[in-house]
């Protein structure tokens, strides 16, 4: 490992450390909240995990000339709603996974009622936190619509539908009869086109928003904005793509969570379809094309562009 990158691994854990603290003091004991709830919450969020997003918030949020003070409301707010994403994705009526961030899945500890619960509420609670704790009044509301959006319908929970219907479609195919090779090469190009857009909301939009909403927090004009958008749609396509390469040569202990899944529940995947070494190629090519949309910003891009590479070189 080069110098620079050991360099930047240390600077990951002290900014994930300050997520960290942050986090624990969301979560400080309120009267009214139930034991229970406040147990399932704290459980999941406090869990440990890469915050890769929130450090997207705040690393963008500085490459634009803002305070990473300013964007942690938001910086917390995202992990909350990724935190609450993979507890209903661990569910049985989703994934069905009993292994999460190194520990059993919340339902297997709270169960299922109250992990879905749980997550309802870290949801709510993501929106409670950025408008209570954002300076700026417009800035809290314009990252409450973008940070809505990329977790809703058309976002987050709208991949997550994408990705299960999926399932049963390729369940479908393979149990069915293919009689020409055109019509397989047909098949295989939509599914291919399939798979990106399934990706691009389950995963992409939200990383995608991470790197926006910091460009926000710190008012950035449009242009820069747009610019790191491109760059985050890269990225978050790029980051599902490692998850399901880590899905199929990973290891279990390192990732804190179970490997193998994808292909037992018969998910559309990149490895799936390109093979394991093309995979690794599209996301290598989609890390360098991100990394070049930052060059217009010089050295003030530095800790994004290691952040992209993180992103495939991670084995966690
Ligand atoms: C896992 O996300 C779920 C996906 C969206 C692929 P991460 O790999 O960021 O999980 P944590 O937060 O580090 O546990
Ligand atoms: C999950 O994708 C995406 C979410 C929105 C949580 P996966 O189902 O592949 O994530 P893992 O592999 O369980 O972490
Ligand atoms: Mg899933
Ligand atoms: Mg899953
Ligand atoms: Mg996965």
């Amino acid at each position: 490992m080069s110098v620079a990158v050991q360099q930047f691994e240390v600077e990951l854990v002290a900014i994930r450390d300050r997520v960290n603290v942050r986090l624990a003091e969301s979560l400080a004991p309120l009267d009214d909240c139930p034991a229970a709830l406040r147990e399932s919450m704290a459980y999941s969020l406090l869990a440990g995990g890469k915050r890769l997003r929130p450090i997207l918030v705040l690393f963008a949020c500085e490459a634009c000339g803002g305070l990473i003070d300013d964007a942690m409301p938001v910086a917390c707010a995202i992990e909350m709603i990724h935190t609450y994403s993979l507890i209903h994705d661990d569910l049985p009526a989703m994934d069905d996974d009993d292994v999460r961030r190194g520990r059993p899945t919340n339902h297997k500890v709270y169960g299922e009622a109250v992990a879905i619960l749980a997550g309802d509420a870290l949801l709510t609670l993501a929106f409670e936190v950025i408008a209570r704790n954002t300076r700026n009044g417009s800035v809290a509301a314009a990252c409450c619509a973008d940070l809505a959006s990329a977790a809703g319908w058309c976002g987050m929970v709208g991949g997550q539908v994408a990705d299960l219907e999926a399932e049963k479609q390729l369940e479908h195919r393979y149990s069915s009869q293919t009689t020409s090779c055109d019509v397989a090469r047909t098949g295989a190009e939509q599914s291919l086109i399939q798979l990106e857009a399934i990706h691009r909301r389950k995963t992409g939009r939200l990383l995608c928003s991470a790197v926006t909403l910091g460009a926000r927090v710190a008012q950035a004009d449009t242009n820069l904005v747009d610019r790191l958008q491109e760059f985050g749609k890269h990225v978050g396509l790029a980051f599902q793509i490692a998850d399901d390469l880590l899905d199929v040569t990973g290891d279990a202990a390192k990732l804190g969570k179970n490997v193998g899944k994808d292909a037992t529940l018969g998910k559309m995947t990149y490895p799936g379809f390109l093979g394991i070494e093309a995979s690794r190629r599209k996301a290598d090519d989609l890390i360098q094309e991100a990394c070049r949309l930052l060059e217009p910003l010089g050295s003030r891009a530095d800790k994004l562009v290691s952040l992209a590479h993180f992103v495939t070189r991670r084995d966690h």
